[in-house]
């Protein structure tokens, strides 16, 4: 079938911090070594909340992509991109727009959510109800099956294996498709047939999900099978049509454990973030400045870490000798505040120094960041033109190739 890949995007915020890092950054280097991937900034994304002050959303886009340089995303081994220089996602969300129900995009949860948070703006536009139809196009367009999100952002990958099923089911099904379908069963020899009519009948009629996957398997190791039957074995099994695109799983990313300068999670808007690459001096001060367990006024006060913010830190920072030191020196009034700062400090600069350091060498260079991206957005260009000459074709606007 299709190869396995994986897609994921962020919104540019400008300059990530270390939640992003420990949060999505991490996960990402991880991911890179193990699957093809394609990281892109999602900036028309970043519209259907900003419209209203689109400038600096090219120099977030750039700020960003300098940061997962930064962290360690290779670009040697993932393809990193800007959704809005691959235009063929706004032709494929443009396609949606037309099969997708007015219903589906109003009950997705974050829509009414985002409303009354955001209610200083005027969110009720087309584009901003139109939100997951984009992330669905931003994800169906790479045929991606591994969609590393969020918990937030699961409902939007929920809804794009909706729409994916829901547009195979409508364009999927060719002239004739029952016959060749049969036809192609034909061609699995006749007991691995009977087979897969039996699996298929109890899918269909009990829904019985290991009955679909016996058949899938049955299908991916039949020899005798081309391409183009495989696929329509795939969707007659299913009831769905021929694969045309394809429905993406999503890899959950644990919430980031990364806590903010308050105790509460890092975060920009909560103003209690470390920059990625924020400089040692700052980031010592800000450590320093961070308070404590309000019981301990003088240094003769004992404390208790877990009323402390400071000891989530340690908990991401310190190995278990030097946690049992805090607990220990803390309880028994032992150690000072700043004594127990100390290396949380330097956990954190020796966790920056090489993205410090990498970071530099694009700035010093930023032909080199643009090089970077101009080859992904090329790349990624290749693979979203591929599934769009399908995608065409499938709704009656081949004239390109000629049918
Ligand atoms: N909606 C995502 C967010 O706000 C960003 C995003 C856009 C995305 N398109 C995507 C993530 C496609 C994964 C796949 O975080
Ligand atoms: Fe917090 Fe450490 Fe001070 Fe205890 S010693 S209150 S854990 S900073």
């Amino acid at each position: 079938m299709f190869a396995e890949r994986v897609l994921s995007g962020m919104r540019p915020t400008g300059s990530l911090h270390l939640g992003h890092y420990h949060g999505v950054l991490k996960n990402w280097i991880k991911l890179q070594n193990e699957y093809p991937c394609l990281f892109f900034a999602a900036d028309w994304h970043a519209l259907t909340t900003q419209y209203d002050d689109p400038r600096g959303i090219e120099q977030a886009t750039r700020e960003m992509v300098i940061d997962w340089l930064a962290a360690g995303v290779d670009p040697k081994k993932a393809t990193l991109f800007i959704q809005s220089q691959v235009l063929e996602h706004a032709e494929l969300h443009l396609l949606f727009s037309m099969l997708t129900p007015l219903g589906w995009l109003e009950r997705v949860p974050t829509y009414k959510d985002q409303q009354e948070k955001l209610s200083n703006k005027d969110l009720s536009t087309y584009g901003f109800l139109g939100y997951p139809l984009l992330m669905s196009a931003d994800i169906l367009i790479y045929r991606a099956d591994k969609v590393p999100v969020g918990e937030d952002q699961i409902p939007h990958v929920e809804f794009t294996r909706e729409l994916a099923r829901r547009f195979n089911h409508l364009y999927g099904r060719e002239p004739g498709f029952e016959e060749k379908a049969k036809e192609a069963v034909r061609k699995l020899g006749s007991r691995n047939a009977r087979s897969f009519e039996q699996l298929r009948t109890r899918f269909q009629q009990d829904g019985d999900a290991s009955a679909v996957e016996r058949a899938r398997a049955l299908l991916q190791e039949a020899q005798s099978l081309s391409q183009t039957d495989r696929e329509r074995l795939l969707g007659y099994l299913e009831g769905t049509g021929k694969t045309i695109l394809v429905e993406p799983g999503y890899l959950l990313t644990e919430a980031s454990k990364m806590p903010g300068l308050d105790g509460q999670k890092m975060s920009k808007s909560y103003n209690n973030a470390i920059a990625l690459r924020e400089d040692a001096a700052s980031v010592t001060q800000k450590i320093r400045r961070m308070p404590t367990d309000p019981a301990r006024v003088r240094r003769s006060d004992p404390g208790d870490p877990d009323k402390c913010p400071v000891w989530p830190l340690h908990q991401v920072y310190s190995d278990a000798e030097c946690r049992e030191w805090v607990r220990e020196g803390c309880r028994s009034a032992g150690i000072g505040c700043l004594d127990c700062k100390q290396p949380v400090i330097d956990g954190i600069l020796k966790e920056q120094a090489p993205m410090r350091e990498r970071a530099q060498t694009y700035l010093d260079n930023p032909a080199l960041v643009r090089d970077i991206i101009a080859d992904g957005n090329a790349r990624a260009s290749e693979l979203a033109r591929e599934t769009m000459r399908d995608v065409r074709a499938a709704m009656g606007l081949g004239y390109r190739q000629g049918s």
